[in-house]
């Protein structure tokens, strides 16, 4: 059991991180005023396409982070840890901010503004993201992603909160 929830996550952390590095550079100085959105700020039928919190900032720095986080994990390998590698890492990564980016897609056409909170699709969006783009190397584990869609909305929240008495975070949400 215990087993099966450390491979999900190692298997899983390139999208963790590729989520976390898009959200996170959008407070460094410099890096922050490079903001232009995926849609270019283009509308359709009267609703912004993605909205400004899709930016290629985050798409392309965290796609990247997730690919060396693969390379990374790549170098530790270990017979009881499923394989990674770089080239995973970056199909995780970019499919983590490429579902993002569909489910803002799902949220403008239904009318809601940037940011507004959709708990279980903001939370599984990269998920699915990631699992999909992976797929197109590896055949995927069901179960793995079974597994990775009930542990994810917790960890999020948890991960905040540890963010939070870091003081990393200035809100523990
Ligand atoms: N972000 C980004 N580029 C991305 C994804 C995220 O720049 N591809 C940054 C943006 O600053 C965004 C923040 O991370 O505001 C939080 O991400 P998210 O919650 O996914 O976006 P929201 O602002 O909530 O917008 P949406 O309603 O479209 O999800
Ligand atoms: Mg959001």
């Amino acid at each position: 059991m215990l087993n099966v929830l450390i491979n999900v996550f190692w298997f899983t952390l390139p999208a963790y991180v590729a989520n976390s590095i898009a959200i996170d550079v959008s407070g460094i100085p410099v890096i922050k005023n490079y903001s232009t959105p995926i849609d270019f700020g283009k509308s359709w039928r009267g609703k912004r396409i993605l909205g400004d919190g899709k930016t290629w900032r985050g798409l392309i720095l965290g796609g990247l982070a997730g690919g060396l986080t693969g390379m990374l994990q790549s170098m530790y390998g270990s017979p009881w840890l499923p394989q990674m590698t770089a080239s995973l890492g970056i199909m995780l990564g970019f499919g983590a901010l490429v579902g993002d980016s569909v489910a803002s897609f799902i949220k403008r056409r239904m009318g809601f503004g940037r940011g507004h909170p959709l708990v279980l699709l903001d939370s599984l969006d990269y998920i699915f993201g990631s699992y999909m783009a992976v797929w197109i190397l590896v055949p995927v584990n069901l179960q793995y992603l079974a597994v990775a869609c009930i542990i994810s909305p917790p960890m999020h929240i948890i991960a905040n909160i540890v963010a939070y008495m870091l003081k990393l975070k200035k809100k523990p949400w």
